[in-house]
């Protein structure tokens, strides 16, 4: 790799603005972002999620507010999240066209046409025990979770959603949603496949966030260990085969060898999410005044720099209207 010191000097090329503009490598584009939204039932509310600095419950009649300010900022395409207004044992309100996940993709989608709107699939926050799939004989069911999961998507679809992205890890329900999506006349709707995505204490905030913490056990047997990269790459890998568009690694931070090794191996394009907990570190330790402001764009250029195209997180406005004024 080039000659040793003191014919090579990698200072060179760094040595002043102009040189090290011209050689950088990543950039992060606000096209680039894709902005989180919780969706609550009623009307009225906007109620700050308190572990989360700058992340609100939103009510559909709200939700404007955070979209317009986000479009204006140039991130044009939204996840959403529901907290839905009733729970039970599989989670009917998931596919439910009156709970607020629906309400808003309809609203959305005709009010901002130059939107992209992506919705989250998974069970967790509409069932009453809090778990990603329909429980029996004391554990998640696996095929029996897939028949509810496209259901859901489904719901979505009709309602509007450009894509869909299941996050419950359960084995085949890329094929089973593609299936779905296809045979109901919605071959156009995406999958954003939560492909690799670890068990994790970095979702702490965010199961506050949506109240969808599991009320006894945990996810450790569909969500990923995060000791395992050839496990997680096995299973992306099977995401794209069974039809996936867009491959999601999460936490962002925590794999960014995953995302650089999935970057080798797949065609498809590579989303990265800076979960809550990613989130919440970061800004609790500008706020205090540890690190400066700028860490929280650079860890995001990082996860970008690791391989991804997408990058989903909390602070895509602010990074936007940042990236406009200095650059991304
Ligand atoms: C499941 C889901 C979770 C997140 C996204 N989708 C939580 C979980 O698996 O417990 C976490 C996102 C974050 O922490 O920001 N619906």
């Amino acid at each position: 790799m080039g000659a040793p010191f003191p014919l090579s000097r990698p200072r060179r090329n760094r040595i002043n603005p102009v040189i090290r503009e011209m050689l950088r490598e990543t950039d992060v584009r606000p096209c680039n972002l894709v902005l989180p939204l919780f969706l609550v039932p009623g009307n009225g509310v906007s109620e700050p999620v308190k572990s989360m600095e700058g992340v609100f419950r939103w009510s559909c009649d709200m939700v404007q507010r955070p979209v317009e300010e986000a479009l204006e900022s140039g991130v044009r395409s939204f996840l959403l999240f529901g907290i839905p207004s009733y729970k039970d044992d599989t989670g009917s309100s998931a596919d439910d066209p009156s709970e607020p996940v629906q309400r808003a993709l309809e609203d959305m989608r005709s009010r901002y046409p130059e939107a992209y709107l992506v919705s989250d699939v998974c069970l967790c926050e509409y069932t009453s025990h809090g778990h990603c799939g329909v429980i029996r004989d004391g554990v998640i069911h696996n095929d029996g979770t897939l028949e509810r999961l496209a259901s859901v998507a489904l719901s979505h679809a009709r309602a509007g959603a450009h894509a869909v992205a299941p996050s419950d890890m359960m084995d085949g329900r890329i094929i089973a949603v593609r299936k779905a999506l296809e045979s109901h006349g919605f071959p156009d709707v995406a999958i954003w496949s939560y492909a690799a995505k670890f068990a994790s204490a970095f979702y702490g905030p965010f199961r506050e966030a949506a109240q969808s913490a599991p009320s006894f056990g945990d996810r450790k047997s569909h969500q990923l260990p995060h000791f395992n990269r050839l496990e997680a790459l096995r299973d992306a890998l099977m995401d794209e085969d069974e039809g996936a568009d867009l491959l999601i690694v999460k936490p962002a931070g925590t794999s960014l060898d995953v995302i650089r090794d999935l970057k080798d191996r797949t065609m498809l394009p590579i989303g990265g999410y800076v979960v809550s907990g990613e989130h919440c570190m970061l800004k609790d330790a500008i706020g205090a005044g540890h690190m400066d402001k700028s860490a929280y764009l650079e860890y995001h250029q990082c996860v970008r720099r690791a391989g991804c195209s997408v990058i989903i997180t909390y602070g895509a406005t602010e990074l936007a209207r940042e990236i406009s004024v200095q650059g991304g």
